[in-house]
């Protein structure tokens, strides 16, 4: 598996696997615009690859105001790779990318409801900091509660299935401002 920065040839089969009724559950419902818009062109994530086949998506916020600097990370899976640790390894490889960024906190705020993913997360070193009352609106249109999660550099659990060592830095943000940079070049664009 790896982790590849997006372009325009994903937003097709990333909205396919959001319209899957496992995915759009958790994540709302949403069309091909709104994952070129909301995801491909503006949120910063990585298009989660398995068998050269694009199979999910991990997105992440970097608070980088020193005082607060954190990582939150968001992911969403085709049904048919759930339950194989398959997020176990992306986000693995997302967290060791920015503990060598420097960070030291990581938060995740999957619904309170959502236990395949919580427990994903808690085998990464998550732990539950509390609820979130009526956090977020489901495609019913009810609002539910979240659970946010949090992590320290040094909780993190490397026991995720499969993971493999090491990373090469880089993301989408540093791409974007260095786009014909040789040491971007270098580095590449990839995670894996
Ligand atoms: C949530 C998601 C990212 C987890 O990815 P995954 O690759 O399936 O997760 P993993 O295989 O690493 O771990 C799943 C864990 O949940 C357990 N699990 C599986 N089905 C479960 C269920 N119905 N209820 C509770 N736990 C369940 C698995 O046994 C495993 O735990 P274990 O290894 O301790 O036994 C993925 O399922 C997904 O994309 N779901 C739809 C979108 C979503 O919910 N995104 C998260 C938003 S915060």
């Amino acid at each position: 598996m790896l982790l590849r920065p997006p372009s325009e040839r994903d937003v097709n089969r990333l909205a396919a696997i959001i319209a899957e009724p496992a995915v759009s559950r958790w994540w709302g419902e949403h069309d091909a615009d709104w994952v070129r818009r909301e995801l491909v062109e503006c949120e910063p994530g990585w298009v989660i690859v398995v068998d050269d086949a694009v199979a999910g998506w991990l997105q992440y916020t970097e608070e980088t105001d020193s005082q607060y600097r954190h990582v939150g990370l968001d992911i969403f899976l085709t049904t048919a790779l759930h339950g194989r640790g398959v997020a176990r390894e992306a986000i693995a490889l997302a967290i060791r990318h920015f503990i060598e960024q420097g960070h030291h906190r990581f938060t995740i705020d999957p619904a309170a409801e959502n236990q395949r993913a919580i427990r994903a997360y808690a085998a990464l070193g998550f732990k539950p900091v509390g609820v979130m009352r009526r956090y977020e609106r489901g495609p019913d249109g009810s609002w539910h509660d979240g659970l946010l999660m949090d992590l320290l550099a040094d909780e993190f659990s490397q026991r995720s299935r499969g993971a493999p060592t090491g990373s090469a830095p880089n993301d989408q943000r540093h791409r974007r401002e260095n786009h014909h940079s040789p040491s971007d070049e270098r580095r590449g664009d990839r995670l894996r």
